[in-house]
Parts: structure tokens; sequence; C-alpha cells
């Protein structure tokens, strides 16, 4: 099954997103994409945020998208893409791609959401490369007793208000436990008062596939 239906997700993440886009997420997308280059998966594209900000080094990107209304708007901001972007259904956690055919791996604000992300990292680091980067720009578990507590609380709802998105995964950890070596990790609140966020902090970065 690679179609998961949302929705009211569909429609109202782009508009949110758009707003996130003006506070910081558009440098954020570009910092995720900056010397990327070769033929590029992305995972859970959503509706093609991460388009625009493909470098003309990219020579190819493949997005799977499993959400059918997002998956129809991605598909037209391919057609804008500054590099080819085609667009397929699919799950992160069973990729229909060969083995070691990718230079770079994208999850952007995607192993919040996927039914498996241990599986999912392992599909990544199937199709990547030795060598390959997956690039990562994830919201996580937070660092202090009191956050994890209020994100615990809000994980009761929050997967039912977003589209199965979860706000207390250590993705950080278990990139770095699944066969990748961190080269490169910042974290951040964002928004910046993102004490209040429970889908705040942030990890952006490189991983190498071992
Ligand atoms: C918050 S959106 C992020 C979209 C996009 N990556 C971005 O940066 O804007 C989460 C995305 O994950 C997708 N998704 C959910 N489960 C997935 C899975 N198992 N495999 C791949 N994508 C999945 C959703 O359909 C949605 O497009």
């Amino acid at each position: 099954m690679t179609d998961l239906s949302h929705p009211i997700f569909a429609r109202l993440y782009p508009r949110l997103d758009a707003q996130c886009a003006k506070s910081g997420g558009d440098a954020h997308r570009a910092e995720l994409l900056a010397g990327a280059s070769g033929r590029v998966l992305e995972v859970g594209a959503g509706y093609g945020a991460n388009f625009a900000h493909y470098p003309p080094e990219v020579t190819e990107v493949v997005a799977v998208e499993p959400e059918p209304r997002l998956r129809a708007k991605a598909g037209h901001a391919a057609a804008r893409a500054p590099v080819p972007v085609t667009v397929r259904p699919g799950v992160a956690e069973d990729l229909d791609l060969d083995d070691a055919s990718f230079d770079v791996a994208v999850a952007s604000l995607v192993l919040c959401s996927v039914r498996d992300p241990v599986r999912a990292l392992a599909e990544i680091r199937r199709v990547l490369k030795p060598g390959g980067e997956l690039r990562y720009y994830e919201h996580v578990r937070g660092s202090t007793p009191g956050k994890v507590r209020f994100q615990r609380c809000a994980d009761v709802v929050w997967p039912f208000l977003a589209a199965g998105c979860h706000v207390t995964r250590p993705t950080g950890e278990w990139i770095a436990r699944s066969g990748f070596a961190v080269q490169d990790e910042r974290r951040f609140e964002f928004p910046e008062s993102g004490g209040a966020n429970p889908a705040s902090p942030h990890v952006l970065g490189i991983a190498i596939r071992d």
C-alpha cells in the first residue's frame, strides 16, 4: 500500500509551511540542500517545498510521496523546479528502488511521520551508495525532562492532528545508530522561542552512509 490519505492535512500543510518559510523555514531548506550533487532521493516530499532549493549540480531528484493530494501538488512544483524532478507514490519503509543507486537522500520533516522510522532509515541506507549522504532536517525530542514531559502529553493528540507526526522521536540518535556517520549536525529551536512548540527543537545535518 503506497497511498496514505490525509485530506485535511494535505490542504492545511502547504499554508502552514508557507508561514514557517517566511520565518526561517526557507533558509533551513536552502541550508539542507546546499552542496548536494548527483542523483537524489527525497522521501515524503510533501507538496515539494524543497524542490526550488536544489542546486544545479543535482542531476535528478526522485521524490517519493504517499499522500495523493500532496503528491499532485508536488507534481506541479516539480514542473517549476530548477533540476529534473520526478514524483512517485511510495513509502520510505518500502522503497521500490535499486540498491546503492543514489548519491544523496533527503528527509525533511518526515521521519517524525513515517510509521517505522528505523525501517525507513534502513531502506534509505540500502538505496544510498557507500559514502552517500543523508541530508536531514527534522524536529526531535527535547533536551530537558520538562520539555520531554510536555512533548509526551502533546503526542497523545498530535499524531491525529498532524497526519501521524510524533514529537518525541530522537531521530538524530536513530540516524547515528542506523549505519550512518553523522558528519555535521546542528540543533536549534524553531521558532526561536521553541519552548512552547512541541515540534521543536530541530536538527539539521548530514550523515554519511558507511
Ligand atoms: C510534515 S510533512 C513534510 C513534507 C516535506 N518533506 C516537507 O519538508 O515539507 C510529512 C510528510 O511525510 C509524508 N509521509 C508520511 N508517512 C510517510 C511514509 N511512511 N513514507 C514517506 N512519506 C511519508 C506525508 O505524506 C507528508 O508529506
